[in-house]
């Protein structure tokens, strides 16, 4: 974002001057970038559908107006300002520089501001998930997305956004149960299913080779195959990224396809604001992240979608940042790893 290029939100305890980084910048300049990468028209809803299933992700250029992509800069400048003035040092919530915007928020989402509430609104990507789904019927299951800072060097180790249920045992025996699916048979598990569960990620930015472009492994999202960490991953995943695309654009994921962050080495804030979908027929708890005034502002279609996480008329939803701004999940923080530089341009 424009405005964020000489704010010195970045680069905090960071030499951008380094033969390190200097190395690492030549290096995705010259290398990183899905060779040949399809970006779909805003109505070429078939061949969407198509390229999701065979990539497991698919990009829509032009899904946003320039009034649009200008009220949800607004919006992600606002709520970078407040969590950045929460976290000086730049540790993050997914490493450092790196944020999560829903992580970081007591409700989970952020659909209590209209710039992430309108994202539920818009039809040309309703109608696109509508064909990835086969149905209508789909549900919001929440808004959030994540934003990097120049100066988040470290790439995210690759990840799914889902799992099967884990029940896992916290201080004074309290269990914290994380995922939804589980055969009791053990025959099937979440990556057996068609996809249950999607994520828009608008560009608030363009995604170019230096600003912290997602990477994406084309066809990982029913793999069987264990991830790779961050030392095993081949170079070629690493440059898997998605760009160039121009802000504006969504970026449609199945979240068990393999994905990750990769370094801003730029000089701007790279924000892609999210809205999170269930298929009609996936069901996993749901809190509450929207208030009922902000329901109110939707379209009838948009109402159906959110009738899940909607707030009771007058009821006040506990909004603002949670401490540390909730933390980093094992597994989802970007962190350095020995990489030597013919690795990368191998
Ligand atoms: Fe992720």
């Amino acid at each position: 974002m424009v405005e964020h290029k000489e704010s010195g939100y970045g680069w905090v305890g960071i030499d951008k001057e380094s033969d390190f980084l200097k190395t690492r910048k030549s290096e995705l300049q010259m290398n990183s970038g899905i060779h040949g990468l399809d970006i779909c028209d805003p109505d070429e809803l078939e061949r969407a559908a198509k390229l999701f299933y065979r990539d497991g992700f698919v990009c829509v250029k032009e899904v946003l107006t320039a009034d649009q992509l200008s009220f949800l800069r607004s919006g992600c400048d606002r709520v970078i300002k407040e969590m950045l003035d929460l976290d000086p040092a730049r540790t993050g919530n997914r490493g450092s520089h790196r944020y999560s915007f829903g992580g970081a928020s007591k409700t989970g989402g952020q659909l209590h501001h209209p710039e992430w509430a309108m994202l539920v609104d818009i039809p040309i990507v309703s109608e696109i998930v509508s064909a990835i789904f086969g149905s209508a019927d789909y549900i919001v299951r929440s808004g959030g997305g994540d934003f990097c800072l120049p100066g988040a060097i470290d790439y995210q180790p690759l990840h799914s956004d889902m799992s099967d249920r884990q029940v896992i045992s916290g201080r004074q025996g309290k269990e914290f149960v994380f995922g939804s699916f589980s055969d009791p048979e053990g025959r099937m598990n979440y990556r057996d299913l068609p996809c249950p569960y999607i994520c828009c990620n608008f560009l608030a930015t363009d995604f170019t080779r230096l600003n912290g472009p997602t990477r994406q492994i084309a066809g990982t999202q029913r793999s069987q195959q264990p991830m790779p960490s961050l030392e095993q991953e081949p170079a070629w995943m690493k440059l898997s990224t998605v760009c160039p695309v121009p802000a504006g654009s969504v970026l449609i994921r199945d979240v068990r396809a393999w994905h990750g962050g990769t370094p801003n080495l730029s000089e701007e804030v790279r924000a892609i604001p999210n809205v999170e979908y269930f298929a009609p027929w996936f069901r996993e708890p749901m809190p509450i992240s929207m208030p009922y005034d902000v329901y109110q502002t939707l379209s009838a279609e948009g109402k159906l979608r959110c009738r899940y996480i909607v707030g009771q008329p007058g009821e006040a939803l506990q909004t603002g940042y949670r401490k540390y701004l909730g933390g980093t999940p094992p597994g989802s923080q970007s962190r350095p790893v020995d990489m030597s530089s013919s690795e990368l341009m191998a």
